[in-house]
């Protein structure tokens, strides 16, 4: 074990075939994320981030090189043991919240339990929890319709978060936010982050994310320019 490195990467490539060119996504790509760390994927648009936080979660493999998500390679991960992976211990949260709007509140949250091996009365416990950590305990009956963007966005951070996973991966997820609930939504990640742990990695080129990672993974034509830690590990 390599000081409790929960996601290794080494000579990382990755090309997009793009009928007779190809398109080099990222590139010489080496790094390593430690479990707990609140870090984030920085650069402009186009620059790679949302590649590199897909393979992280295993939503797609490396071209060459090598990439390890807590003991898993994810170039040799089958289908099956890649959902596995990512149902037990990814959180996802993106832009466009992507909550299902014919569900409530409860049912979208719920949805990642569904996956997993949990009775009724456990999963509503979990489900409450977590509405409670956003502060949205009292949407829980609510359509995504009936919410504002910060709520729905609050639904989403609760639905990555329900099943405490080890990894939470955040592409964008202040995109259709204003500073408001931006600031409210990523004080609520820093505390999940300090009182559970997870390990939190961003996606993102907004400076009010920026402002609040302890580490700086910058992305320039998809390479790393630049990998920057502001204050060290609690
Ligand atoms: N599925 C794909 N097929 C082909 N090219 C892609 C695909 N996804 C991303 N790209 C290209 O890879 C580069 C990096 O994209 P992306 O990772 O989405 O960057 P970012 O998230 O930083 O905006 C861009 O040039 C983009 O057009
Ligand atoms: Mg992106």
């Amino acid at each position: 074990m390599e000081n409790n490195h929960i996601i290794k990467i080494k000579d990382l490539v990755k090309i997009y075939p793009m009928g007779m060119r190809k398109l080099t996504a990222l590139q010489d790509i080496n790094l390593s994320i430690k479990k707990g760390e609140f870090t984030g994927v920085v650069g402009p648009s186009g620059s790679g981030k949302t590649t590199l936080l897909n393979i992280i979660g295993a939503l797609d493999h490396p071209t060459k090189g090598y990439a390890e998500v807590l003991g898993h390679k994810i170039e040799s991960l089958t289908d099956t043991k890649a959902a596995k992976l990512r149902n037990q211990n990814v959180g996802f949260i993106f832009q466009s919240y992507n909550l299902l709007p014919i569900y409530s509140v409860y049912e979208n949250v719920e949805l990642p339990l569904l996956l997993l091996d949990m009775d009724k009365p456990k999963r509503r416990e979990m489900v409450k929890e977590a509405l409670d950590w956003l502060g949205i305990l009292d949407k829980i009956d609510s359509k995504p319709s009936q919410l504002s963007g910060g709520e729905r966005q609050r639904v989403s951070v609760a639905r990555a978060m329900v099943k405490r996973p080890e990894i939470v991966l955040a592409d964008e997820p202040t995109a259709n936010l204003d500073s408001k609930n931006a600031h409210n939504i990523l004080e609520r990640m820093v505390k999940l982050n300090e009182e559970l742990e997870t390990t939190f990695i961003f996606a993102s080129h907004d400076h009010k994310v920026i402002q609040y990672l302890r580490r700086q993974i910058v992305l320039e034509d998809g390479r790393v320019s630049e990998d920057e830690r502001k204050s060290p590990d609690h």
